[in-house]
């Protein structure tokens, strides 16, 4: 067949009618508000620390002799290099916060509720894959706390009965932490970002298949725009916001967010007065602490993650928002408070008693919300048809 200019409009239509139908037209309920610009400014932050991660990564090298050394030389003498670090390094955390208040957003809304259990589901996916890339990205500096804190998370696999010892020594590449393993979790943080981008692509087909939910939690099919120019004009307003608050830490507080003891080169001999992770690993860390029991802490770690999975099949209320469940509002408040708690216990001494106590309650709260999820939606299901009958 001859490749006519009209043929070939026509073989490009695919992409086109692709882009035309989920970022031009693709239909947008009208009362969407600021809370699901999130979603957007997620992608955005994925996009900002893959391009710089590639530029850190022709700088950095990655084995321990040198890593620390390279990261020096990125800061002082790489051109703009301490600009590429700082955005790449803030940008992590910049990332979490917006992926935390999108699970709030998703939360509040209901927008975990059938049919949309799917993308919620590959959402959890990808706080998984995040989490991973964070930890395997704080290692790469080669300071105290990337040293440390590798040690006790890759020492967690050693509680699996009888293979434990084995995966440990197979994730180091020998004995112990060495050069094997800045070499392995180098790789692994430069793939797992494209996994995250693979995976933010099934997430975003789950959603254009169900189309987006609303903030009053409707089934509606009226009343909907184009995605262009609507809303796409206001999540560049969301970003241009969002590029401030970045923006802030970056050029005016850029190692506010660090642990200190991460400017100090690894020293396998000698261990910092308190590990202490990144900010949004800490209410995982402080239930992880507040568990007397090694294996028992670590289950119970992984599972505050994973039990994210389990809300949209254990929900029994067919309300999405949470304006109209007077119960439910009241549990999901206290949850948000109980996480700031966790943050903030996580970097306390846990040796104080009072500290210890705080986490202890923090934690059960954190279970219980999950766990009278189904029982809350029994209860305000039941007055509400009670109400209605009078
Ligand atoms: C790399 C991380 C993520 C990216 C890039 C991302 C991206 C997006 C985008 C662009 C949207 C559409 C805009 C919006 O509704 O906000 C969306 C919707 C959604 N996301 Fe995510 N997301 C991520 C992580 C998560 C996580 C961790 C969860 C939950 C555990 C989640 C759950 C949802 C849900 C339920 C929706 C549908 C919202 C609705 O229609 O109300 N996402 N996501």
């Amino acid at each position: 067949m001859k490749l006519t200019f009209k043929n070939r409009i026509n073989k490009k239509s695919y992409i086109f009618s692709f882009i035309d139908s989920h970022l031009i037209h693709y239909p947008t309920p009208i009362n969407l508000t600021y809370a699901w610009s999130f979603g957007s400014l997620a992608g955005i932050c994925l996009v900002i620390q893959i391009l710089s991660g590639i530029l850190l990564a022709t700088h950095y090298i990655p084995d321990i002799r040198y890593a620390f050394n390279s990261i020096q030389f990125i800061m002082r003498d790489a051109p703009n290099g301490w600009l590429i670090r700082y955005i790449h390094a803030n940008g992590a955390s910049m990332f979490f916060i917006v992926v935390y208040s999108h699970i709030c957003r998703g939360l509040y809304y209901g927008s975990y509720i059938k049919p949309r259990h799917w993308i919620w589901c590959s959402g959890v996916v990808l706080l998984l894959l995040m989490m991973g890339t964070a930890f395997t990205g704080y290692v790469l500096p080669w300071g105290q706390m990337s040293f440390w804190g590798a040690t006790v998370i890759t020492s967690m696999v050693t509680v699996i009965p009888i293979a434990g010892q084995y995966i440990a020594e197979w994730l180091w590449g020998g004995y112990v932490i060495r050069e094997p393993t800045i070499r392995r979790f180098f790789v692994v943080h430069y793939l797992l970002p494209f996994i995250i981008a693979g995976v933010t692509i099934i997430h975003l087909a789950l959603l254009h298949k169900e189309g987006s939910n609303n903030p009053l939690g409707s089934d509606f099919n009226g009343d909907i725009l184009p995605f262009y120019p609507y809303f796409a004009i206001k999540d560049i307003f969301a970003f241009a916001c969002f590029s401030l608050f970045f923006g802030f830490f970056v050029f005016y507080y850029p190692n506010y967010l660090n642990h200190p003891d991460n400017l100090i080169r690894a020293d396998s001999l000698k261990t910092p007065a308190h590990i202490v992770p990144e900010w949004y690993f800490l209410p995982f860390y402080t239930i992880l602490r507040v568990i007397p029991h090694k294996t028992g802490g670590i289950l119970a770690m992984f599972g505050s993650i994973v039990i994210l999975l389990t809300i949209p099949f254990t929900n029994k209320s067919k309300i999405r928002n949470t304006t109209f469940r007077p119960i439910f509002k009241l549990f999901f408040w206290l949850l948000v408070i109980d996480f700031l708690v966790l943050i903030w216990v996580g970097q306390q001494d846990m040796g104080i008693q009072i500290y210890q106590k705080i986490g202890v309650v923090a934690t059960f709260y954190y279970f219980s919300f999950f766990i009278c999820l189904p029982i809350i939606g029994y209860v305000e299901t039941f007055f509400l048809k009670t109400l209605m009958k009078k």
